[in-house]
């Protein structure tokens, strides 16, 4: 008979498991293994350590230390290790190998500001609330922790690596700011009491009336309590005491600006789209009204068997298309509510199978990489870089496409998108797709493609909108791949302009239109790498160069400008893109295919896609999706959400909004619009202190609000707030509102 005293030992050993070491010095533990790529490691390295050794890691450019559990590790609590790195330089993900998900990427700043090369310091993931978002790692067969560098590679050290069966989450006062005209949003983990906070104005005790507590779906480890208070928020000094949490904010005088709805355009419904959306319930979180099927490898989709090639981008190897098959993706995504969009291949050459690849190592042996994961497989470069010559035969990985292959398939489509775009960034195949594309492309060559495939567009899918040319970037609007001699062969004009009055004339030729949407992708141009104060603050102005005449760009692009248009310094993009149609094919919508924030991760990057998201709109974009598909919880899938989520939306005519202050733009954007009679408006305060506006000709009463950023930098929001006579309404710094008629 067993003792009671070691039936409960018994009990307790075999129910509280215990902490699993995956390395602590040395080597990995208990069957881990890593299953990294392009990284040399030093698993016992002895230059920083704790204890015996460390593991010292070089990754090249987006590789990564990889450990693979021989089981799964979800149902631990969290994970804990020492780190010693540039944090700019490297992120941490999981993953699982079963079904091939991915968690959100965790910047490594994210995890705490001590991080440093020089030394380690001591992190814990609590997978119940991952940095930045506070958002679980959710239910899943997690078996993979990867550690991978960002575009400069990164060296690094990393020791006591450690999965945790508990976190004890202290209950805590995370944050409080005064937000709105009378609320103070107070942030908390765990279940704190707020019998002792204090608010104070200028020196005078305010007290609080009501307390409404909201627990965001998404992060379910922070409340949100707002905390309403007895008097409106004025300029001055509010200080907020509760538990440890002790902080104050200078409420600044208030900035003027007043909302004339009478003064109107419409804003067009589909500037809130994204690229490759993941699923159905993603399209409602973030009201997604647009997807596109886009990128490199869908320059190569065969869909006779849903095959593609990303090229370049990834060692010229074949695979099953990431999108599945394109009638059944439009299929899921109209069904969800958004409207598609399907890039069709108009290069030569599509996939021909599952396997194959453009490089073999058997055939050239002299390459400067090999795919890591299939060592025979080439990135198609000598090792000094050059291109291997000849370029390879076509028909080792693809096989012909044309016209009468693309109109069998469209034709043949149950699914029909809404819109066809020609190819994807084609004016650059020389260098994406290399292998079935080796010359540059010249204009006449890309505008036969278009002219070619949208009459064919035009011909199976008659209501389908074609854009086009869908060029990468600034650069390349103004020339081509040939260089500027292929300019002064056309009279030396611009490459879009002059693409745009040729699709005219095609047109005409025709007898109906053939370009329906000028296509480009717009990518900021300024160097922000650096992503600190500096390249924060630039971040968020640079917004500028998408209306701005007076704008010079703070890149090459404002001070070596490449084109022959009219103040070239300024990018000036919606509206220089409106004239050049007005010029050249009148009637010609824009659309902006591919756009990025420049930083997913960071708050600074949702906050740029508020002020775009209001932009595109102010300014009559008349298409725009993501590029690709941000985080649903991270701070840029938090600005489509703010705009869009789940069905409450921001207004679809735009009111005008007059600034008293000239310089607004820098630091903070205000969109205002209505619809149905209700005002709603967006308020972004780019600034890393509070913004107090007096709005004027903003009607009284209740509004439904919502808001992300801020000091917790989470989703928030609540059902209403009242704004009441004499207007301040205080916008937290680095925080993004929206405030809607109730
Ligand atoms: C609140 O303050 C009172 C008076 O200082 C103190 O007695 C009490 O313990 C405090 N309560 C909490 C929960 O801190
Ligand atoms: C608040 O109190 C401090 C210290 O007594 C004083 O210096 C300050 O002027 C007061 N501020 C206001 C706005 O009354
Ligand atoms: C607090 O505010 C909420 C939301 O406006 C309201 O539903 C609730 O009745 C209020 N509670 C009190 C005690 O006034
Ligand atoms: C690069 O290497 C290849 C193969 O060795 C050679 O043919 C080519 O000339 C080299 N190019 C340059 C620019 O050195
Ligand atoms: C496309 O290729 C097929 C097969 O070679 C050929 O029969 C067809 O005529 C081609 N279509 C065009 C438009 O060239």
């Amino acid at each position: 008979m067993i003792p009671l005293a070691a039936l409960v030992a018994l009990f307790i050993t075999t129910l509280a498991r215990a902490d699993e070491d995956i390395y602590i010095d040395g080597a990995l533990n208990g069957g881990w293994q890593n299953w990294g790529w392009n990284t040399d490691i030093n698993w016992a390295a002895t230059d920083l350590k704790v204890g015996d050794s460390s593991i010292s890691a070089t990754s090249q450019a987006w590789s990564a230390i990889s450990l693979k559990d021989p089981t799964t590790f979800g149902s631990y609590a969290g994970l804990k290790f020492d780190i010693a790195c540039n944090p700019s330089q490297l992120q941490l993900y999981f993953q699982s190998t079963t079904d091939n998900s991915q968690s959100a990427t965790i910047p490594i700043s994210a995890l705490s500001n001590a991080i440093n090369p020089n030394s380690f310091t001591t992190v814990v993931v609590d997978f119940n609330a991952l940095p930045p978002s506070g958002a679980p790692l959710g239910p899943g067969t997690w078996d993979r922790i990867n550690w991978q560098a960002l575009g400069d590679g990164a060296t690094y050290h990393l020791d006591n690596i450690r999965l945790l069966t508990s976190i004890i989450v202290k209950p805590e006062f995370l944050s409080a700011e005064p937000i709105a005209n009378n609320i103070l949003a107070v942030t908390t983990q765990g279940t704190v009491d707020f019998q002792n906070l204090t608010v104070s104005l200028n020196n005078a005790t305010i007290s609080v009336t009501n307390i409404t507590t909201f627990s965001p779906a998404d992060t379910p480890s922070r409340t949100i309590n707002y905390l309403k208070l007895a008097s409106n928020l004025q300029p001055g000094l509010i200080k907020v005491k509760a538990g440890s949490l002790d902080v104050s904010y200078t409420l600044p005088t208030v900035q003027y600006a007043s909302i004339v709805t009478a003064v109107s355009t419409p804003i067009s419904p589909l500037i809130y789209g994204v690229n490759w959306p993941p699923s159905a319930s993603y399209i409602q979180q973030l009201g997604v009204t647009i997807s596109r099927w886009g990128g490199n490898a869908v320059t190569a989709y065969n869909p006779f068997g849903d095959f593609t090639n990303a090229a370049n981008d990834w060692f010229f190897e074949n695979r099953k298309a990431d999108g599945g098959n394109a009638d059944s993706w439009i299929a899921w995504i109209k069904a969800a509510g958004s409207q598609a969009m399907m890039t069709i291949p108009a290069l030569d050459w599509v996939a021909k199978d599952a396997t194959s690849y453009s490089y073999p190592k058997s055939i050239y042996p002299n390459q400067q990489r090999f795919d890591p994961y299939n060592a025979d497989a080439g990135n198609g470069l000598y090792p000094n870089g050059s291109y291997i010559q000849p370029p390879p035969d076509p028909n080792r990985a693809y096989v012909p496409w044309n016209t009468t292959a693309a109109k069998k398939w469209l034709t043949g489509l149950t699914n029909k998108p809404d819109f066809v775009f020609i190819d994807n960034e084609i004016e650059i195949a020389h260098s994406t797709h290399q292998d079935i594309h080796p010359q540059p492309m010249s204009y006449d060559e890309e505008l036969d493609r278009m002219v070619t495939y949208a009459k064919m567009a035009k011909e199976a899918l008659p209501n389908a909108k074609v854009a086009a040319p869908s060029s990468c970037s600034w650069w390349f609007y103004w020339t081509s791949a040939v260089g500027y001699s292929d300019n002064a062969a056309h009279w030396n004009i611009d490459f879009l302009p002059w693409f745009l009055s040729q699709m005219k004339t095609a047109s005409t030729t025709a007898g109906k239109r053939l370009l329906d949407y000028l296509d480009i992708h717009y990518y900021f141009q300024p160097d922000l790498s650096a992503n600190d104060a500096a390249a924060k603050a630039l971040r968020l102005r640079m917004t500028r160069s998408l209306w701005d005449p007076s704008y010079v760009d703070e890149s090459w692009a404002g001070s070596n400008p490449q084109n022959h248009q009219p103040n070239p310094t300024a990018i000036w993009l919606i509206p220089r893109m409106k004239q050049l149609i007005d010029i050249n094919y009148p009637g010609t919508k824009l659309s902006i295919s591919e756009w990025s924030s420049t930083a997913d991760g960071d708050i600074t990057g949702g906050l740029v896609t508020v002020d775009v998201l209001g932009l595109f709109g102010r300014y009559g974009v008349d298409v725009a999706t993501y590029w690709s598909n941000p985080d649903s919880k991270g701070p840029v899938g938090l600005a489509y959400w703010l705009y869009r989520g789940f069905g409450t939306y921001f207004g679809s005519k735009t009111a005008q909004v007059n600034f008293a202050t000239s310089n607004a733009a820098n630091t903070y954007g205000i969109y205002a619009a209505t619809e149905g009679n209700k005002l709603s408006m967006v308020i972004v305060n780019k600034d890393t202190k509070p913004l107090g506006m007096d709005l004027s000709n903003v009607p009284h009463g209740n509004y439904f609000m919502r808001h992300f950023g801020g000091a917790a930098g989470v989703a928030k929001w609540q059902t209403t707030v009242s704004i009441t006579n004499r207007q301040y309404i205080v916008v937290p710094a680095y925080t993004a509102v929206f405030l809607i008629q109730a």
